[in-house]
């Protein structure tokens, strides 16, 4: 099974992404976790994202489509994957249906994980990110046991640059712009389906796992 997640930044795609893709046990891949290894090891990909992400711009296509291309062709990708974050803009949609095409596959399911922008601002200024395994908490609605720790691995927790206030107005501007035409796209090939993102994580999960099957 092939998924995509779409939807606002912080609308809860990361949280969701994980829980499906071991419910199903498929890989989770997010092109913002590519970038933000990338970035923590200091290679040449990590400094040029870093330089739109920071501006809570969009990394350009051409570093993002082949990235995730060579991706999806790995073995573990045999039987599906969901991806959270990849397509953001139409052409990147059209890279990746053009490329399955030609092994006569396709993108199964489209998933909107649908949350106001009033409610963004919220998640964001409250997410915290485990420097070492990447693991994503909030203060407020799904704290970790200690305060700044990760339950996971015990790695420090930090608030990541691009969740600043200012850089998430940046970021909904992006996406209503560029991200949200791919609600047209989806429905146009008629495997759009949403969900509604502002409910309790378990019930976003279920609500999910009730369209995958
Ligand atoms: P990326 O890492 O993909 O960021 P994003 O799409 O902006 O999404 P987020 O990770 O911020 O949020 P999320 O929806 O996963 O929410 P989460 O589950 O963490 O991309 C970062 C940057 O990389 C981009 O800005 C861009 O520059 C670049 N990039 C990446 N991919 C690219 C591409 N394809 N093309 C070009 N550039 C690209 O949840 C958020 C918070 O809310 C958490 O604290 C969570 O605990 C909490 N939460 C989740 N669900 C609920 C709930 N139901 N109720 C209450 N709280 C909840």
């Amino acid at each position: 099974m092939k998924i995509i997640m779409l939807g606002a930044p912080g609308a809860g795609k990361g949280t969701q992404a994980i829980k499906i893709a071991e419910k199903y046990d498929i890989p989770h891949i997010s092109t913002g976790d590519i970038f933000r290894y990338n970035i923590k090891n200091n290679t040449e990909l990590g400094k040029e994202a870093k330089k739109y992400m920071d501006a809570g711009k969009l990394v350009p296509d051409e570093l993002t489509c082949d990235l995730l291309l060579d991706r999806v062709k790995k073995d573990d990708c045999k039987n599906g994957y969901i991806l959270d974050g990849y397509p953001r803009t139409i052409p990147q949609a059209e890279v990746l249906d053009e490329a399955l095409a030609k092994n006569g596959e396709k993108i199964d399911h489209a998933i909107n994980v649908n949350v106001p922008d009033e409610n963004i601002v919220e998640r964001m200024s409250g997410r915290r990110t485990c420097t070492d395994c990447g693991e994503t908490y909030h203060i407020k609605y799904n704290a970790p046991s200690r305060e700044g720790i990760c339950d996971r691995c015990g790695a420090k927790l930090i608030q990541r640059d691009d969740d600043k206030p200012e850089t998430v107005q940046k970021r909904l501007t992006v996406y209503h712009d560029q991200t949200e035409p791919l609600i047209d796209y989806y429905k146009n090939k008629g495997i759009y389906k949403e969900v509604d993102g502002t409910k309790s994580m378990d019930i976003v999960f279920d609500d999910i796992c009730n369209i995958l099957g």
